[in-house]
């Protein structure tokens, strides 16, 4: 690993109840001080966002859908042409950052590969904890306002481009912030992405998902990424008798919608209340989904 390890520390967690700070380990389950530097200043992740992370929550000590994050993460990883640890490797740091944390039972779970400095042999990996910001938390149930913005390319162009990389989880979401940056500066939550072509895409940090009626829509993966809440979603949405489909999405037809939310790993379902400045409501649909997803209070 080329992580600065003359000045690495192990990092002793004291009897703290809450972590302002977040907690870091590395995979060996190393609990370390995450005040120190861990990436040296010409580490390819942090020079040029060459690296790849996956995020989930974890519940009362339990990441959820932890298996699909390791294997999306081990494809994001392929795509940048990265060799990262197998999934026991990350699932001991984890174990061992689960089994630290005494912080409040919602916590947000980073799995972090960056390229190391020119001519690494292998990635500086660690993993980081955090309690799930009260933003996100309000998100669920208060909603998001987005603007629709224009991604530049159409989702198949991106299926002919792979080095846009758009459906890799990398560590370069300079674009992705400055969209919420936009949306901030113009009375907006979030965002989300059309293609060129007027289809829906996704947001910055989730996937859209729409409802008509008993049937929930999702665009296809094409030049996004491949959700997993949202996969969770339609699996326990499909057992309790709704139709799930993964259907290109005209933007001009969300307003038309019943509901519209944004799906992620941590906020997990946040309901679109506001598009372009108009309101719109979600028929009373969010309580229903987030307890198919099982969205802890
Ligand atoms: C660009 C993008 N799309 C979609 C998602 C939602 O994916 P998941 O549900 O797997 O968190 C994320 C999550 O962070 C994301 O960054």
């Amino acid at each position: 690993m080329s992580a600065v390890s003359g000045r690495r520390r192990r990092f002793k967690v004291g009897p703290v109840t809450d972590h302002p700070a977040p907690l870091v380990a590395l995979l060996d389950g190393t609990l370390l001080d995450p005040t120190v530097p861990l990436l040296r200043p010409d580490d390819l992740g942090v020079l040029r966002g060459e690296g790849v992370f996956e995020t989930t929550l974890v519940v009362d000590g339990v990441p959820r859908d932890l298996s699909d994050h390791l294997v999306r993460l081990a494809v994001s990883a392929e795509m940048t042409g990265m060799v990262v640890p197998g999934p026991d490797s990350w699932r001991r740091g984890i174990d061992a950052l689960c089994s630290a944390w005494t912080g409040p039972r919602q916590v947000v779970l980073r799995m972090v590969a960056s390229r190391g400095p020119e001519g690494a042999s292998e990635p500086v990996c660690y993993l980081l904890a955090a309690p799930l910001s009260p933003v996100s938390a309000r998100q669920r149930t208060d909603g998001v306002r987005v603007l629709l913005l224009d991604r530049g390319f159409t989702a198949s162009a991106a299926r002919a481009a792979p080095w846009l990389l758009a459906g890799a989880k990398t560590l370069s979401y300079g674009v992705n912030m400055a969209a919420l940056r936009h949306a901030a500066a113009n009375d907006a939550d979030d965002v989300i992405f059309v293609a060129s072509d007027g289809a829906v895409l996704e947001a910055p940090t989730a996937t859209v998902v729409v409802a008509h009626g008993r049937t929930l829509l999702t665009p296809p993966t094409d030049g996004i990424l491949d959700g997993i809440t949202v996969r969770r979603l339609f699996r326990v949405a499909s057992a309790a008798g709704w139709s799930t489909r993964t259907e290109t999405v005209p933007a001009d037809q969300l307003t038309a919608a019943d509901g519209v939310w944004l799906a992620s790993s941590a906020r997990l379902l946040a309901p679109v209340v506001a598009i372009d400045g108009v309101v719109r409501t979600d028929a009373g649909l969010t309580a229903e989904l987030a307890a198919l997803l099982d969205v802890p209070a």
